[in-house]
């Protein structure tokens, strides 16, 4: 990454408002989108379609160093078929947390996650950007929630995509992605040293906004 690209980092755990604010900042700058789940995520896919053991490292490499995804505005393509719907369930989201656990797989995403800091800007979305990809941005964010509130949200969501969905299943399933995402030995999910820690939990996301913006504002990080 050139350090004069200017990259914004938003990290958290799942639920917390990421994506939100994420899509509102590329709104507002102009500047690109990484959402670094959903490679993962496109991973994921593809090891399940391919059947490929979650322990494989061998063959997760593989597939990872060669993965056929690529982003269309918010569609998420494999093999030039959309999967965008289908990297948004919970199976997906449990596959993508237990195969980024493993630091070769890790290592394999790591070129392409930088590629995607090009002029004017990054908005960087996921649990490492901060700590890892993109150790030197200018403005790190690092956005925490309850596991009971995120799950609220989650089945909010759901729910409003007409999907019925079990609030303690979900939370259940939260708290093990947590679980994962917090204790794994490379790249753990914390925030970085620098981060700006913003707890989500009783703060309308609109707020959580604005207040971003104007830091962004205050960096003079947009052209
Ligand atoms: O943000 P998400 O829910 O789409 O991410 C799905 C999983 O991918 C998450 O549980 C852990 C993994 N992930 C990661 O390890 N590092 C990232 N930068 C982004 C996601």
């Amino acid at each position: 990454m050139s350090s004069s690209i200017p990259v914004v980092t938003i990290d958290g755990p799942s639920g917390v408002g990421k994506g939100t604010l994420a899509q509102f900042l590329v709104q507002k700058t102009g500047f690109h989108l990484l959402d670094s789940g959903a490679i993962y995520r496109a991973l994921a896919f593809g090891a399940v379609q391919d059947g490929i053991a979650l322990d494989d490292i061998a063959k997760l490499v593989a597939l990872a160093n060669a993965l056929p995804v690529e982003f269309i505005g918010t569609d998420i393509l494999y093999n030039k078929e959309d999967i965008t719907a289908q990297v948004r369930t919970e199976e997906i989201a449990g596959v993508a947390s237990t195969i980024a656990v493993i630091p070769e797989v890790r290592a394999a995403l790591l070129a392409r996650q930088k590629a995607f800091a090009t002029e004017p800007g990054l908005i960087a979305d996921g649990r490492d950007m901060g700590t890892v990809v993109f150790s030197t941005a200018k403005i790190k964010v690092y956005l925490t929630a309850s596991a009971e509130i995120r799950a609220q949200r989650r089945v909010k969501q759901l729910k409003s995509q007409g999907v019925s969905a079990n609030i303690d299943q979900i939370t259940r399933d939260i708290e093990m992605r947590d679980e994962r995402d917090l204790n794994r030995k490379t790249a753990p999910l914390k925030p970085a040293d620098d981060a700006i820690v913003i707890d989500t939990s009783y703060l309308d996301i609109d707020a959580v906004c604005q207040k971003v913006l104007s830091l962004v504002k205050e960096q003079a990080l947009m052209a």
